[in-house]
């Protein structure tokens, strides 16, 4: 047998290194293959520096396909190239790249900026790092569409806010005529030569009454929605809020005979206090409106761990399932809502001022049985100081 001149342990060693030396070619492979499959562009440079160490230009030692596609420069055009040859126009692009790539290689201190190319018409998100002093690789994305899906965005946001700005005006102006009617027909009230006379004037003002009070909720709706409408936050006793907004709702309760039940208690929070007493009056009024005569409307205050709980609860109507989800939508009535009049306003009012109180509101209702809309806001506990100033206002 031919013995080898090799000692065997130095054989399986050789052995070993090849197949080292395979994976390691085959894992560059893998890694080169992988570099030409990422969609990020990725370019490595050698930056170009004069006399005076100031950076003049850069040239490139390595580019990956995607690069290629994004910049439309050809790998064997550019390598090994200075950039101001292949790309004649880097001058008179709007941002200096030679000098902001310059500073990376230089300092080290990596860089990310978002910037558009007039050579290819194109934005880029561009990262670019230090890897070794004196050169700097760039990582970057074409985000052209991005970017103009936001300019579009924005320019049809800017376009809708003065679409509302104009809409509040001449929703205002058309608000302005019906005060002479509403006080001149009042004045000619007590002239009616006869009855029917009399009804009809008194149809005509309550229908402008109406209208008023229609061009009022969208004024508001819009001016909520806008962001114009200014808050004016302050410590109040939540229950006499309650109060003060039960007193403009004791005829409608009356008419219908509703009872109502009131379970308060003194808990503060900081609030609006016209906006808040505007949410208590909307949901009494939803109460009373889909409640038949005679039933019970009951409002309760409690509170827990840090939150103040308002519920206004009915025994009407209710409301289905399916309703329940679509409720706080703008102009949304249902069918039993229709029936009974109204604009679908509220709710969406409600939800804003609620919104901009830092708080929540819900509904638990059932069909046929009624409906409970509970609102939770933040509580504030009084200090000592303000214990003394608040107590005139407990309930
Ligand atoms: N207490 C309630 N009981 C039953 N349905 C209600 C109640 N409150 C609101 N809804 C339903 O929600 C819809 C929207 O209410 P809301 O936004 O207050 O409208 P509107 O401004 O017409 O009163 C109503 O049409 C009705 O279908
Ligand atoms: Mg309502």
């Amino acid at each position: 047998m031919k013995k080898s001149f090799l000692k065997p342990g130095f054989l399986d060693l050789y052995k070993d290194l090849e197949i080292t030396n395979e994976k390691l070619k085959k894992s560059e492979e893998k890694y080169r293959d992988l570099f030409n499959k990422m969609l990020n562009a990725f370019a490595y440079n050698k930056i170009i520096t004069n006399k005076e160490g100031k950076p003049v230009d850069y040239e490139f030692i390595e580019v990956n396909a995607a690069f290629e596609k994004i910049t439309g420069l050809k790998k064997r055009n550019i390598l090994r190239k200075l950039a101001t040859k292949v790309i004649k126009s880097i001058k008179n692009e709007p941002y200096d790249l030679i000098e902001t790539y310059g500073s990376v290689a230089i300092t080290g201190k990596e860089k990310r900026f978002e910037q558009y190319f007039k050579r290819t018409k194109k934005w880029y998100s561009v990262y670019a790092y230090s890897p070794k002093k004196g050169y700097f690789a760039t990582i970057f994305e074409d985000i052209t569409q991005r970017r103009n899906a936001e300019k579009i965005k924005s320019e049809s946001e800017k376009k809708l806010e003065d679409v509302k700005n104009n809409l509040i005006m001449i929703t205002h102006e058309l608000k302005q005529p019906l005060t002479p009617i509403i006080g001149y027909a009042g004045l000619i009230k007590n002239h009616m030569k006869t009855s029917e006379d009399a009804d009809y004037l008194q149809r005509i003002i309550s229908s402008a009454f109406n209208m008023r009070d229609l061009i009022n909720r969208i004024l508001t709706l819009l001016k909520l929605e806008t962001g114009i409408l200014n808050y004016n936050f302050k410590i109040y006793n939540i229950s006499s809020v309650i109060n003060d907004a039960l007193i403009s709702k004791k005829p409608a309760l009356d008419i219908k005979r509703i009872k109502l039940v009131k379970k308060l208690k003194n808990l503060y929070a900081s609030i609006d206090y016209d906006r808040m007493k505007d949410v208590i009056i909307n949901l009494i009024d939803n109460a009373i409106k889909f409640s038949e005569s005679d039933k019970i409307i009951e409002i309760k205050v409690w509170s827990e761990t840090n939150l103040v709980y308002i519920s206004v609860k009915d025994n009407g109507v209710g409301i289905s399932e399916e309703n329940l989800s679509r409720l706080f939508t703008k102009f949304y009535q249902t069918e039993e809502g229709k029936k009974r009049g109204g604009t679908g306003i509220g709710l969406k009012m409600i939800k804003y001022i609620i919104d901009a109180h830092k708080g929540r509101i819900k509904v638990l209702s059932e069909l046929g049985k009624g409906s409970e809309f509970i609102i939770s806001i933040p509580k504030r506990e009084l200090s000592k100081t303000e214990n003394k100033e608040f107590i005139k206002q407990e309930v």
